[in-house]
């Protein structure tokens, strides 16, 4: 059997007197978008950052293809293939779109990742920008922005990315553009995901499967109709989410 694309196994994290991953257990299939939701203070972006390697762990163990990333730091972590990409990544607005991608991709190039002539050209595609892809980044709207943003993230190579929040303050065609980009990546290059959303419409479209998180735990684990029944669930989050 294939080894889970990312794995968490008994995952925890204390900070002073509060258990924010509390023996967290998940596991994402290779080729998998998984969703990850909860309520705010749930510990979302906690495993994020465990996984991620922003946190260190007190306890447990994170795996990628089968191999232990454990309390690795940051950039090995990533340099291994398993990126976290950050809504805010920065931006140059001198630079062009063009630039900006490549900087994205020579800030975070591990030896093995080639030049990323190809997929810059991939990415202007992907992002709908390549009529603007001489055009300083200061010249675009707020929307441009945010799917150049959204290139940069991909333009470091991963088998797995961890999105937090990736549609928050993004206008609804934009964010179309970015579930596209991401459904695109995970075809084409077979990128896993896992991306925390409280959009449950978006999470509906783009998570088959959907692991819940409530006061550092995993509550539930299926498909969001699946987790939706289940009263735990609803009572201590969904029922209000999709109202
Ligand atoms: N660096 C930190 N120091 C102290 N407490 C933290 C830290 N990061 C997160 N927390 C706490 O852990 C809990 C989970 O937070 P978080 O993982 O951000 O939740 P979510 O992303 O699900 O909203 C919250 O109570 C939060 O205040
Ligand atoms: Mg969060």
């Amino acid at each position: 059997m294939t080894a889970p694309a990312l794995e968490a196994i008994a995952l925890n994290k204390r900070f002073g007197g509060l258990q924010a991953a509390d023996n967290v257990t998940l596991a994402v299939q290779p080729g998998e978008i998984r969703g990850l939701i909860g309520p705010n203070g749930a510990g979302k972006t906690t495993l994020v950052n465990l996984v991620t390697g922003v946190y260190q762990a007190d306890s447990g163990t994170v795996k990628l293809a089968g191999q232990d990333l454990t309390n690795l730091p940051m950039h090995e972590i990533a340099r291994r293939g398993l990126v976290r990409s950050f809504q805010v990544t920065r931006l140059f607005g001198s630079l062009t779109v063009r630039e900006n991608l490549h900087t994205a991709f020579l800030a975070r190039r591990s030896p093995d990742s080639g030049d990323g002539a190809a997929r810059l050209e991939q990415m202007l595609d992907l992002t709908s920008l390549r009529p603007l892809a001489d055009t300083a980044a200061k010249k675009l709207s707020g929307g441009q922005r945010a799917l150049l943003q959204m290139g940069c993230g991909f333009m470091v190579p991963g088998s797995c990315y961890v999105l937090d929040e990736p549609f928050s303050g993004i206008n609804p065609v934009i964010k179309d553009a970015i579930i596209e980009m991401i459904l695109t990546v995970n075809r084409t290059a077979g990128a896993t995901f896992l991306i925390v959303s409280h959009e449950m419409a978006i999470v509906r479209r783009l998570c088959p499967t959907v692991t819940v998180m409530m006061e550092g735990r995993v509550a539930a684990h299926g498909s969001l109709e699946e987790v939706a029944r289940l009263p735990e669930v609803i009572a201590g989050y969904l029922g209000k989410a999709l109202e």
